[in-house]
């Protein structure tokens, strides 16, 4: 089994990879995940002047809306890659939002007092961490006692997400990640997210599900996306034969199928969980 040090360093390499797409589609990411992140910021309890932390901010969000809602407060966002802070410190200054900043950390001790922070939030990030729990752990010792922390994760549905990964994982030979590696679904399990939390001392733990609709314009956008979003597919794909690449494409056609309309837009639900404790 890798050690936490080698599973950051690899996360690492893939985000650099990843910020690519993340910021050559940042609008349509925005619009898609934008319910999941208002759904944390309305159930982690915001007040005018509350310092917040973002875990695995990325390209900044749910940081730079709380920093719209905390007033004379602020947002330190924390996340492992670079090239991913970069977007969201770039987003914060052409939004005008003065009281967000994001840092690079390297450990997964994060770098902070205990007790320092009025709210903890985490939009899809928790499931890429090293070790999940050390992670949750760590942000109820940053937290102040009786704040919220929430965080959002993939829930288990996703077929749409999960039969187009499956295909091209199988055709494509891209190794799976092995149990409890990082990994979007990692969290998925009904009943984990909130059995994790609990472990890492919150308590009064509320969960919910958010649903939201994700369209592309054409099956052709669709895989302009996977590949810019996805190092490993796109890597794959570049190395894949003729023949190969031209039945994954057809097994991936058939399998949106079903979530293809009429003009030729492909739309598909991804269900999130949200979850939330207080220290
Ligand atoms: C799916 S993105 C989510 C970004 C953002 N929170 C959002 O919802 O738009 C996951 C983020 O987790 C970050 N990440 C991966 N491993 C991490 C770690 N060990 N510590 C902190 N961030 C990490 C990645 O760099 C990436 O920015």
């Amino acid at each position: 089994m890798k050690g936490k040090a080698e599973i950051s360093d690899r996360e690492r390499e893939d985000w650099k990879l990843s910020a690519v797409g993340w910021k050559k589609w940042d609008h349509y990411l925005m619009q898609w995940l934008q319910p999941v992140g208002e759904k944390i910021l309305d159930l982690v309890g915001l007040r005018d002047g509350d310092i917040v932390l973002d875990v695995a901010t990325g390209s900044g969000e749910p940081g730079l809306s709380a920093a719209t809602r905390v007033g004379g407060g602020r947002v330190i966002g924390l996340d492992i890659s670079q090239e991913m802070v970069k977007i969201a410190l770039n987003k914060a200054r052409s939004q005008g939002i003065k009281n967000y900043e994001a840092r690079v950390y390297s450990s997964s001790a994060f770098p902070f007092d205990a007790d320092g922070f009025d709210a903890v939030v985490s939009r899809f990030g928790v499931m890429f961490l090293p070790d999940v729990l050390a992670g949750l752990r760590e942000m109820a010792r940053v937290l102040k006692p009786s704040r919220r922390a929430c965080v959002a994760v993939w829930g288990p549905q996703n077929e749409g997400m999960k039969s187009v990964m499956g295909i091209l994982t199988d055709e494509l030979g891209i190794p799976e990640s092995p149990p409890d590696a990082p990994d979007p679904f990692r969290c998925s399990e009904t009943g984990k997210i909130g059995s994790l939390i609990r472990q890492a001392g919150f308590h009064n733990v509320e969960e919910v599900e958010v649903i939201t609709l994700r369209t592309y314009s054409s099956v052709g956008q669709y895989w302009e996306y996977l590949l810019d979003m996805n190092a490993a597919v796109d890597e794959a794909f570049k190395k894949a034969d003729e023949k190969n690449k031209k039945e994954t494409k057809r097994m991936v056609d058939e399998a949106l199928g079903s979530f293809a309309k009429n003009d030729g837009q492909v739309a598909f639900e991804s269900v999130a969980r949200v979850c939330c404790g207080v220290k």
